[in-house]
């Protein structure tokens, strides 16, 4: 293996948007997300991103291969349904910074990478002067037909990296399931950590 990891915004971020999509299909397929991917919904999802002038997308890469990408935008330019509890809350949206995901081929898990894009992506948001870092995580039911016997949650992983529950704050994203034939809304739990 020979990894190195970068950070990258604006036009120089343009040229892993294929990385991004196709590694958001294949990984997030597992459980929790059950993502059944297809590249319109991709196309939507990253015209967002690719719009933020203050974006970023952090790439893994073994060699010249894209293995793992993990992403962050600041919370004004995500779309209303994610900003919304935010706002209510009595938060200056302004001042926080969402990051997106973190997806990691599996055959390079257990390396440091998903602590390092974490670190990045800190990096990242304080240099910008972001106060408050956040990012949400699928809720699904203990007894979900789908949950993997061994499944462990991110949680104590999240925990570690200085994050913590926002207890009532959630928000709704709309995606196409495995077993369905359309999309619907999954809620998702937030989670923060403050940056100063
Ligand atoms: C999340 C993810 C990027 C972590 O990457 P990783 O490189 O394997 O993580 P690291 O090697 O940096 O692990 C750091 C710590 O987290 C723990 N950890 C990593 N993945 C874990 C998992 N799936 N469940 C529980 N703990 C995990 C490690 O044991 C390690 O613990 P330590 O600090 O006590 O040693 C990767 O598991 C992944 O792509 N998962 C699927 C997609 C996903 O759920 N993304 C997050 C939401 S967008």
């Amino acid at each position: 293996m020979s990894l190195n990891i970068r950070a990258f915004t604006g036009e120089s971020a343009n040229q892993y948007k294929s990385s991004l999509a196709a590694l958001r299909i294949q990984v997030f397929r597992e459980f929790p997300y059950l993502y059944d991917g297809s590249v319109e919904y991709e196309e939507k999802y990253l015209e967002t991103f690719i719009q933020s002038e203050e974006s970023v997308i952090v790439v893994a890469f073994d060699g010249e291969e894209v293995i793992g990408v993990s992403t962050g935008i600041p919370l004004k330019n995500e779309p209303t349904e994610i900003q919304q509890d935010w706002i209510n809350g009595g938060y200056n949206i302004d001042e926080i910074f969402y990051f997106s995901e973190s997806v990691l081929n599996k055959d390079y898990r257990g390396h440091g990478i998903g602590v390092r894009f974490m670190e990045e992506r800190e990096k990242w948001a304080r240099q910008l002067g972001y106060k408050k870092a956040i990012f949400c995580g699928v809720i699904r039911d203990e007894t979900h037909p789908r949950r993997p016997k061994n499944f462990v949650p991110l949680d104590r992983f999240w925990e570690k990296r200085g994050f913590s529950k926002k207890v009532g704050f959630t928000c709704k994203i709309s995606w196409k399931e495995m077993d369905e034939t359309e999309e619907s809304e999954k809620e998702l739990q937030f989670w923060e950590k403050d940056l100063v």
